[in-house]
Parts: structure tokens; sequence; C-alpha cells
């Protein structure tokens, strides 16, 4: 629905699109030639006035002397379906507005803007088209700004920092923002809204992190490049959209699907990809068991990755992810790993043997690629590489970037500048066609494109279990949903049952590393302890873990707050059982929870959750394990210890 405030083109308009519902509503004003944009629901500002436009170089700013020349709407109604991931089907009904505006004077360059209002939230992006004197552009700066009243509250990670998105999240007010932070950024406004600052399709440019400018606005700042430009396009070209989300609780925030309505479908069939669970030659290198690098110690070998699949054959888990196989981790694998190979084991791993043994067992191999952010070498060898796993029926890779910086053509670029973004894609792409799925460690950002490339399963791109022993507290897990999992799945390597280890103590109990694969979802999702501990001491709780699906028909995210705890339900793809999870910070909280989601069905309902005395400082062991019966009508009443939570599988009767 639309309101003209003035219809015809020209220097002056201001026009107001209104969602679906008519609760948001989004205005695009031209005042003075220049841009700009608001946004209000239900009558309320959530962004102020806001500036658009971009630096160029070697050309004039393309942000002022502006007129319309014209302006499309399209109603847009559609749900569609995802491959894998939380939701099957994500609706995409939004009120489309098309800007197309020329300066008024030489060089009379055209651009557009296109915005689409959804009762979710406003997305817009920037079109320019090809035009004569104007092919190729370098871009100096994007001017988008987000003006958010200062006093609102952001929960933030900072950006352009050694160790990219693994940071730990810390609430402040919007008026604190003075250095780079990453999206999606998390708000909450003064008149109680939620909103996430993110984008979608991030293809070709450098991805956006977001600072308070001078006037006191959030203004998009796009990584650099060492050139010091933000990306060399040609025209054509599009930003990403950005996109902002809107709820009006935090936990109406964690049902946004935003990113993916944003995304292309697949232009190929891709219906050969499927989710996993795994176990790997891993969390043995993190407790100093094993290491990477070839030695008395040495964990990728022949005889240890045989073990481990008939363990995983033992465990009823279909994948087993094997790293440290390769040539490259002697020494300091983070100074040396320049010339890494990705095609020449360490003597005492045969990749052949080991994949077919695997084969007999049917297992699957998760092969593991460390680039450590050396792009020229991992690129000189990715055909052969992808090629190589390919040719032993490897059709999962964990790939990863550790390094504060990448290598690209000979100089030191940032993870997500526009090379970074464009290495990462051609990764997915060339998997894609040798049938290959990603689980991307050191990751670019989720922009929400697996639903155009669905074999990119996973990344990590966030403090995960890795941080454990000291660097993660229990409020950690508590950020997640409302932030960085708001830009898609997380390989949290969860399920760690070892936890009073002199080397790693992990900051849980044992119910919450259930609840993980719960709350943190994940289409290749490791069960990240060594199988030993599994099969020896936790059988029943591992068979929890046996049944969790990594592919789920719907989500219903419960209840929770930013921080504090989250629960939500998840019904699976394949069957009728629902699955529950919930996590809780340092504080311990009871809570009573309707069962009113379900469908009519009644269930039989095994429950893993904290003891009376359980706590993750002191007291991890302790859990509840239960059986009893439950339907819709019912209400289930659960204690979450500090640092604790649950996890429930209801099995249909
Ligand atoms: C960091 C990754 O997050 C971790 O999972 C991996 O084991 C190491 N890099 C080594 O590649
Ligand atoms: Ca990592």
């Amino acid at each position: 629905m639309f309101k003209w405030a003035n219809w015809f083109g020209g220097n002056e308009a201001e026009k107001e699109i209104f969602s679906p519902n008519k609760k948001i509503k989004c205005r695009f004003i031209l005042r003075s030639g220049k841009i700009f944009y608001m946004i209000k629901k239900n009558d309320e500002i959530v962004v102020n006035e806001s500036g658009l436009g971009f630096l160029i170089c070697g050309e004039n700013p393309l942000k002022d002397n502006f007129y319309l020349i014209r302006t499309q709407t399209k109603t847009h109604k559609e749900t569609f379906e995802m491959l894998w991931g939380e939701d099957r089907f994500i609706k995409n009904n939004y009120e489309e507005a098309v800007f197309y505006l020329s300066e008024k004077k030489e060089p009379r360059r055209i651009f557009t803007l296109r915005f689409r209002i959804f009762d979710d939230g406003v997305a817009f992006r920037y079109e320019i088209p090809a035009q004569p004197k104007f092919r190729q552009i370098s871009i100096k700066d994007e001017l988008t700004e987000f003006n958010i009243n200062n006093d609102s509250l952001a929960w933030k990670i900072p950006a352009y920092q050694p160790d990219r998105y693994e940071y730990n999240y810390e609430k402040c007010q919007v008026k604190d923002l003075r250095s780079f932070v990453h999206t999606p950024l998390t708000l909450k406004t003064e008149n109680g809204y939620y909103l996430a600052i993110h984008e979608a399709a991030l293809y070709n440019y450098g991805s956006m992190t977001l600072k308070l400018n001078e006037d006191g606005k959030l203004k998009s700042d796009i990584t650099p490049l060492s050139d010091g430009t933000r990306a060399h396009v040609e025209l054509p070209f599009e930003t990403p959209w950005r996109l902002i989300m809107i709820g009006d609780s935090a936990i109406e925030l964690t049902k946004n699907r935003l990113i993916y309505a944003l995304n292309d479908p697949p232009k190929e069939n891709f219906s050969w990809v499927k989710t996993i669970k795994f176990i790997g030659i891993w969390w043995a290198m993190y407790v100093g068991e094993w290491t990477w690098a070839p030695g008395e110690r040495h964990g990728a070998t022949t005889e240890h990755a045989k073990e481990y699949i008939d363990s995983a054959v033992r465990l009823g888990i279909s994948g087993l992810l094997i790293e440290g196989w390769n040539e490259g981790w002697e020494g300091d694998w983070l100074e040396n790993g320049i010339n890494n190979s990705f095609t020449i084991s360490t003597p005492d791993f045969d990749l052949e043997e080991v994949t077919r043994y695997a084969r007999r067992n049917k297992i699957e191999i998760i092969g593991h690629h460390e680039t450590v952010g050396f792009i020229d070498n991992y690129e000189r060898q990715l055909e052969s590489a992808y090629d190589y796993y390919a040719r032993n029926g490897i059709h999962y890779i964990k790939t990863g970037y550790a390094g504060s910086m990448m290598l690209i053509n000979g100089r030191r670029e940032y993870h997500h500048s526009q090379l970074g973004v464009n290495h990462y894609q051609k990764t997915v792409e060339l998997a894609s066609k040798k049938h290959i799925c990603l689980d991307i460690h050191e990751p670019i950002k989720g922009t929400g494109i697996e639903r155009t490339w669905p074999n990119l399963l996973s990344r990590e791109g966030a403090r995960g279990q890795e941080y454990e022993g000291g660097a993660l507290s229990p409020s950690h897990a508590c950020f997640l949903p409302y932030t960085r999992l708001l830009s898609g799945g997380m390989d949290y390597t969860s399920g760690i049952f070892d936890l009073a280890n002199n080397v790693k103590r992990i900051a849980t109990t044992l119910a919450r590393q259930l609840a993980y694969f719960i709350t943190i979802y994940s289409g290749m999702s490791m069960a990240s302890d060594r199988p030993f501990i599994y099969e020896e001491q936790f059988r029943t709780e591992f068979n929890f873990i046996k049944s969790v699906p990594t592919n789920f028909e719907k989500t219903v995210p419960l209840a929770g707050e930013i921080g504090e705890y989250y629960i939500v339900a998840r019904k699976d793809r394949d069957s009728e059982d629902w699955y529950l999870g919930g996590v809780t910070n340092e504080d311990s909280r009871r809570i009573n929870l309707s069962l009113d989601f379900l469908d009519n069905e009644e269930y039989e309902a095994e429950i893993f959750s904290d003891g009376k005395n359980s706590h993750y400082r002191d007291n991890q062991f302790e859990i509840v394990h239960e059986k009893t019966k439950l339907k819709k009508s019912d209400s289930l009443n659960l204690y979450l210890a500090p640092g604790g939570g649950f996890a429930i599988h209801l099995k249909k009767l």
C-alpha cells in the first residue's frame, strides 16, 4: 500500500511504503537532491532519517543532485522451500518500491534504490546500471546510515580485530559504538523494539561493518581492500541488501528468516546435499593428547582414523572429520602454513585406505583444509585438492582460515574484504561442481547465500567451544541466538562431555551440552568429544545426540532474553518428533513451558535436565534423565542450573 506525498518525479519527493500487515512503514525522502529513508513500526520511529549514497574514486560523489525519474511498485507473496535448515517453508511477502534516480547535472549518472518492506523488517539495495563513461568503478565509501536513537541498547562484537568474529558479545548503548562493530548488530530501541542490522546476499563486495559517525548516526563501513578502496566493480552492479530485522521481542527477532527471502533460489539441482552429524579427530588435539603435526602423538594416522570409524559405527554417527592429515602442520603451523599441501598426506596417513575403510563401513569422511589464510597457496591447489577428495569419495570438507589476515595476490587483506568474500564464494561454487559440502571456519559471515548454494552447510564465525577452558562464560551461548545466529547456522562444536578436563575445563553442565544440539543449529553438526568418552561413560546421553536431527521441518522459539536464556522447539523434517532445548547464563532459572505448539498427538518425552545442585563450576555432571508421556495441553516445569540447560526428545506415540 502506498501513500504518495508527491506522485510525480522531481527534486523533492516523499513516499511511504507499508508492510503487508501495515505495521511497518518506510519513508523514502528526496530533499534538495539528497536521498534519505526512515522506518516506523506502529507509528513509532525505529530508524530516524538516514542518508544514502556513495563516494566513488576519481569521480564526483554519488549522493546529491538527484531527481526522481520514476517509481515502480510491486506486491510479492510467496512461500518457498529450503532444502535443509531450521524451517522448511519460509514466507517472502513484501511490498516493493523501486526508485529510479538521476543526477540533475553532468555526468547525469543514474542509479536505482530498491526497497522491500516485510512484516518483520525492511531491506534495500543500490543498483547501479551500466552507462556511458561509467562502466568500472572503485567504491571509496558507502554512505548508508542507520540513524538509531543513541540511547538504544546494542550487543556488539568488534570488527577489524585479529580473531575475526571470535569475540565475546558486549552490551552497550548506541552512543558507545565509537569503534567498528560487525553485523548482525542487535539493538533494542528506547521504545522497546528489537532490531538487527545486517546484510543479505553478500557477493563481490566488502562486508559491512558499522560505527557511529560524528553526527551520532551508525554508518556503514565497508571492509576495505589493501589499496584503501572498498570494492572494484563492473557495472551493472547491485550491492548486498541492507537489512533491518524488526521484532517486538528478542525471541521474535530469532524467528526472522529475511536473509533467505532476500537471496535467490538455487540455480542447479542440489538434491545431493545432505546435512550430517559427525565425530572428529579433533578435540584430542585441544586437550593435548594428540597433535595436528606428525610425531609420536600424531592424531590423523591411518590407525586412529580406522578406530574412529569403528567408533562412529558403534555410536550410530555417519561422519568422521580428520584434521592434521596433510603436510604443513609441523612447527608453528600458524606461521608456517604458507606452503601447506592439500594433496599430500603425512607418511602415517593413507587417504585411499582410510576412505576405502570408511566406505565399507558407510561412514562419510569430512576432509579438512586449514589454509591459515594463505589464499594464494590454497587457490593454486584448489581444483586439484577438491578433485583429490572427490576422487576418494569425500563429499564434505571443513575449511579453515586461522590467521589474522589473508594473503591474497601477495598482499595482506581482511577476511571480510571484497577479495576475501570472492575467495569464499569461489570455494563454494567449485565445491558444488564436485558435489562437495562445506563447513567453513573463520568464514565470511552468513548472509543467506546458502539458499542459493545449499552445499554451504555450515560456518563457524563466532567463538565456539574451542574457546572453552577460560575464555567462554555461560552467557555466551545465550547471546548467540539473538546475534550471530540471526545470520544462519553455526558449527559450535557441541557435545563435549569431558567437562572437568584439566587442560580444557568447560563452563557448562552436562545437560547443556545436549541442549546445544537444539539451541545452535548447524547443517553439519559435530559431536566433538573423543568417542571413547561417549562409549565408555555416557551412552545414554550420547543416544540423545545420536537421535537429534540436523534438518528441521520448523522451529518455534519459545522464550528468552538476550544474554540471559533461550528456549526453542524444533520439529524433525523426517518424522513427527519434536526436540526442545534451553540454555541459561550464570543464573539458574525455573521455567514453565506450555506445549501448545505441538501437533495434536501424544508423545513419549525423554528429558535430560540439570539436577537441583548442578552448577557449571563445580557440579557439572549431575543430570536428571526422565521419561514421561506428554501432549499438547500439558505444560512442563523445568529447572536450569547456573550455566545449565535441558534437552528433550518428544517421540510421537
Ligand atoms: C580453527 C578452527 O575453528 C578449528 O576447528 C580447527 O581445528 C583449527 N582452526 C585448526 O584448523
Ligand atoms: Ca575458529
